[in-house]
């Protein structure tokens, strides 16, 4: 698996910032929202993906998903990856979920760019209206028919990746799929905790409940650091992993460069692990 830059990451959150600052300071629905989609759309499109945007009726402003597919390996197994894209009105949510929605959309592009043998589908979702009660995916899952659904092996969620007080929480939904993400944390010497109480609370949500396998990676919200959480990953014990959860502050400072690079690289290690292989054989 290619090591992501966290440099190229960043850049996609300043272009979040931006798009927050011309839209009243978020990216909430009828807010920064659109604007967003617009860009990783062009990125997107630009590096030979299928793109298609998917308006969601239930969600507020009927802002849009957006789907990218990339169009190799074989289409009836398909590892999914998704983050919310919306962010809440009080602030630009470049933690919550600009991260996730920027390290995703890396990996992606550096799919094309590598364009390996691929064993399986990877489709690249960004949810819309996630904050107001996870509508975008919610509303995805349910135009899927039954057959799509069983095409899907595993659903991986990436919501709030690079806070600034962090911790290395992998969801343990699905004992397979945390294997995977424990093998890259432990080949670079980084200690995980599994993520707990993550049910109900992101996109992942939408799909467990209708039997998908799912998996997912977290740096903690508003909850406090332990002292023993601060003995294994440094920072502040009795503080908040993100003290910006879901205010004005959450803007382009309030991200940790280690925890946004560690993370990144483990999305596309999960890739790789789970979906490169086989023959080249469309191009
Ligand atoms: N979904 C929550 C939010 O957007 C944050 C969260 C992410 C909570 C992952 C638990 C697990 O506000
Ligand atoms: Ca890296
Ligand atoms: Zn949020
Ligand atoms: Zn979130
Ligand atoms: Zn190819």
């Amino acid at each position: 698996a290619p090591d992501i830059a966290v440099s190229d990451v960043q850049a996609h959150l300043n272009e979040f910032q931006s798009i927050a600052n011309r839209n009243g300071g978020n990216r909430a629905p009828g807010r920064g929202y659109d604007a967003s989609v617009s860009y990783l759309e062009q990125e997107l499109r630009a590096a030979g993906y299928d793109v298609t945007r998917q308006r969601c009726t239930s969600c507020a402003a009927q802002s849009e998903n957006l789907l990218a597919e990339w169009p190799e390996g074989d289409p009836n197994q398909v590892i999914m990856l998704g983050a919310h894209l919306d962010s809440v009105g009080s602030g630009p949510g470049i933690n919550d979920n600009g991260t996730g929605s920027a390290a995703i959309l890396q990996v992606a592009l550096e799919l094309a760019e590598a364009d390996p043998a691929m064993a399986k589908r990877v489709r690249f979702a960004w949810w819309a209206d996630e904050e107001s009660g996870l509508r975008g995916s919610r509303y995805y899952v349910s135009t899927l028919s039954g057959t799509e659904r069983s095409r899907i092996d595993a659903y991986l969620n990436f919501d709030m990746i690079g806070s600034r007080n962090w911790g290395y929480f992998v969801y343990d939904d699905v004992a397979s799929i945390k294997a995977v993400f424990d093998e890259y944390f432990q080949s670079e010497g980084v200690p995980t905790e599994r993520a707990t109480a993550t049910d109900g609370r992101s996109d992942h949500s939408s799909f467990k409940s209708v039997g998908i396998p799912v998996g997912g990676l977290f740096t903690g919200a508003g909850s406090r650091k332990s002292s023993a959480q601060q003995q294994k990953w440094g920072g502040t014990a009795g503080a908040a992993f993100d003290s910006c959860y879901h205010r004005s502050c959450d803007t382009i400072s309030n991200i940790a460069t280690a925890p946004l690079d560690h993370n990144s690289d483990a999305i596309a290690y999960a890739v790789w692990q789970m979906a490169v292989g086989g023959t080249e054989q469309n191009d």
